[in-house]
């Protein structure tokens, strides 16, 4: 019942990818006495047509404000953002909006369904602005409320369903354009296990089937065990990547640290705890087998010495620093 995607292969030989992001910055500015929130920090991520990818990291990591920013529902503050080759974030909004509506679908936690239309009408609606006659808008609505199971419940008003029924028809209207790319956070949040399991099969089949990329966002070991691979924020950084079959409880075990847009790796939790806390110093080696070998200096006498003319003191910490240095070594304040 799914026609393939179409024009994705001519489009796949004609963009790299379908969505390209490079080291996207947010800032929630805070208002009054709250203060500014940096929710994204050099972020970047390629997705391939047919991806299937999960986003995970603890509340507050960025995981969200990513996905708005990824499905141009948001602008980042810097940064920037190609959906098949254009840049999203110049796209004027009205040519933002067809694109969204043309080529994204959206399936949040809470449902995001107008909650005075039917559960029909939520489906249907989706479709009537992008020129598709009501014969064919009205069968593929019914196939798709009885795909995911709520066919009964069309005439009721969306917020007079279920959380799980709301869920299941925010699905359904996600899918109707065939879009590119689904977009999802925390699909299976208020459904139970049984409907999670059947929808992310379901996912994974039209994965397979249309070539219709996934990204969601997940505190979920169940659901990222899905993906193809999936990619961990903390702190609005992005940590690493992880292969199929991701624990979430185990995340150290199977995780490939990044370099991000900025050349900087984040390196996790458990190595930081090892490094002896803030301002420690080390010396940093590359070793042959491309092996990087970090050796702790007990005090700053072990610093190699320099040349009085090349050298300026750091105005926070005192350590001398080459004059060519735009932040400090010691302690990474700017000059
Ligand atoms: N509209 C906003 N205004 C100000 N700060 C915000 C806003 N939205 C999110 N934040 C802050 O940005 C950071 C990232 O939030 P975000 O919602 O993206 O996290 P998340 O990983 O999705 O969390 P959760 O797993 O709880 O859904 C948090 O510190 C949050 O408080
Ligand atoms: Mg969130």
């Amino acid at each position: 019942m799914y026609a393939k995607i179409k024009q994705t292969d001519e489009n796949k030989a004609k963009y790299n990818q379908l969505l390209a992001a490079k080291s996207l910055y947010m800032i929630y500015k805070g208002r009054a006495e709250l203060a500014s929130v940096v929710a994204l920090k050099s972020v970047s991520l390629d997705i391939n047509y047919g991806d299937f990818i999960a986003i995970v990291g603890p509340s507050g990591s960025g995981k969200s404000t990513f996905l708005k920013i990824l499905g141009g529902l948001m602008r980042p503050t810097a940064g920037s953002l190609h959906f098949e080759g254009v840049d999203v974030t110049k796209t004027p909004e009205e040519e933002l909006t067809s694109l969204r509506r043309e080529k994204i679908g959206f399936v949040f936690q809470e449902g995001n369904l107008l909650p005075d239309l039917t559960a029909f009408d939520n489906v249907n609606q989706s479709m009537a602005l992008n020129g598709i006659s009501y014969t064919y808008r009205k069968k593929r609505t019914l196939e798709l409320l009885d795909l995911m199971g709520v066919l009964h419940r069309k005439n009721q008003l969306a917020n007079r369903l279920s959380g799980g029924e709301k869920q299941r028809v925010a699905i359904a209207r996600a899918m109707a354009n065939n879009p590119r790319l689904i977009i999802a956070d925390e699909p299976t949040g208020n459904v139970d296990f049984k409907t999670s399991v059947r929808l992310l099969e379901l996912f994974k089949q039209l994965n397979r089937d249309t070539g219709m990329a996934f990204l969601i966002a997940t505190h979920s070991s169940h659901v990222a065990g899905y993906a193809d691979r999936s990619v961990e924020l903390r702190d609005g950084l992005m940590l690493g990547e992880h292969a199929k079959g991701i624990d979430l409880s185990e995340l150290d075990a199977s995780r490939m640290v990044i370099m991000d847009a900025d050349n900087r790796i984040t390196l996790p939790a458990n190595v930081l705890q090892q490094l002896e806390g803030i301002g420690s110093l080390w010396n940093v080696d590359v070793q042959e087998n491309n092996q990087i070998l970090l050796t702790p200096l007990q005090d700053l006498s072990e610093l190699p010495s320099m040349s009085e003319e090349q050298v300026r003191d750091c105005p926070v910490c005192g350590v001398e620093n080459p004059i060519t240095n735009k932040l400090c070594r010691s302690c990474g304040a700017s000059f």
